[in-house]
Order: C-alpha cells, then structure tokens, then sequence
C-alpha cells in the first residue's frame, strides 16, 4: 500500500465548510475542466450536510496551510445507498495515497449513516481512479455507454460498486 509519502506531517482530514468553498475552486477547475463545479453548487451540497442531511465533504488540509487545500471528497446517501460525488487530489500531492485515504473516510461516513452499498461512476479512461476505487474494494459492475459529454466527444462511464458492512434497513434521513 503506498503511505502519505516522505513529508513527515501526517495529512490532515476535516469536514469541509462554506469558507473552503473558495479555496478549492482553483483545484476544482484545474482538475475538472469543463465538468467543474461552480461555488453555488458546492454551497448547495453543503447545505445538506450535517448530521440531519445527505451528504458528508471533506478536505485534506494543505501543507501550505489553510489557504491551499490539498484535496477533497465527498458522498450521499439516501435510502440505504450512498454515492461518491467527487475525489480530487491536488496534482503536486497525487500519487501519495492521499486519494485512497479520501474515499476510505467517504466509506466510513457512509457506513455511519447506515448505506448498504456504495455507487460511483468514472470514465472509463481515469485510470488512477479506477485504481483507488479497486484498491478500497469496489467493483466494476456495468459500463454506461457515452455517459459523459466532453470536448472530444462522448466518453464512457465504468459504474462501480462496494458492498458495506452495514445493513442500510435505517430510516431515509
Ligand atoms: C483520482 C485521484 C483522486 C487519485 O488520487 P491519488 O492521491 O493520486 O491516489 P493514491 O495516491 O491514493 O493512489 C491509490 C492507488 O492508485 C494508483 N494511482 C494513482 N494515480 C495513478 C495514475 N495516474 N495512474 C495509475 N495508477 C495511479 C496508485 O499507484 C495507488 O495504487 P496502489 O493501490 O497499487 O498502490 C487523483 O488522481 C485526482 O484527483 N484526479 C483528478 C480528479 C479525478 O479524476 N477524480 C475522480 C473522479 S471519479
């Protein structure tokens, strides 16, 4: 398994809040392209967090400090099934297990709110997130066709699946 690498200070998980909106938005358009998020939309999905909400974001605390983020995630669950909504690391801090301890925290969040399973989709050409999706346990279960619209055309989704250890029979919430 790779560790967090040679940097001697443990990476540092938080739940994300509104005021981390604006730092992330760089790494969200440098990771995301075309397919990034806006700040209204990252706002709405906050506003459903907390523990009466769907959904759990966390960021990974930057060396830099608070004013660069060196990653985030995030996941809903409704009705005993959660999805990963997004995974980024930033590119300087890739490759340092930093992804793969991002969605084992998404796994155990959603866990604690009672899912049964947990979805995602990714293209079918990201393969270094396939690999961090099959390293925590998920497995590909469906190809959707043309899922993704992207300047050079129709791209394929791989949907993934994992099985978790809670029974998700608890009340939608
Ligand atoms: C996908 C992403 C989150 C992975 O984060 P990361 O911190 O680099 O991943 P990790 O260091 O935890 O790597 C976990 C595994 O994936 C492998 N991996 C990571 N990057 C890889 C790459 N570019 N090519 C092949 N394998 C890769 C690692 O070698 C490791 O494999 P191992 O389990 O055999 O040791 C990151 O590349 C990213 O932010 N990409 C852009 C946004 C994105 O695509 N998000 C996912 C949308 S579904």
């Amino acid at each position: 398994m790779t560790g967090p690498g040679p940097d001697p200070r443990a990476p540092s998980v938080r739940r994300m809040r509104w005021w981390d909106v604006e730092a992330l938005l760089p790494l969200e358009d440098a990771l995301f392209a075309h397919e990034a998020w806006s700040a209204e939309t990252f706002w709405a999905e906050l506003a459903q967090s907390g523990p009466s909400g769907q959904r759990d974001y966390l960021v990974l605390e930057g060396l830099k400090g608070p004013e660069g983020l060196d990653g985030y995630a995030g996941v809903s669950v409704a009705g005993g099934v959660a999805d990963v909504m997004t995974v980024a690391v930033a590119p300087t801090r890739q490759g340092q297990g930093l992804g793969r301890l991002l969605v084992q925290q998404l796994v155990a969040l959603a866990e604690g709110r009672g899912a049964a399973r947990m979805m995602l989709e990714v293209r079918a050409d990201n393969a270094a997130a396939q690999r961090v999706y099959h390293g925590v346990g998920f497995e590909r279960i469906a190809v959707r066709r043309d899922y993704y619209r992207t300047p050079d055309g129709p791209a394929d989704a791989w949907v993934m699946q994992l099985r978790l250890a809670s029974t998700g029979d608890r009340d939608e919430r």
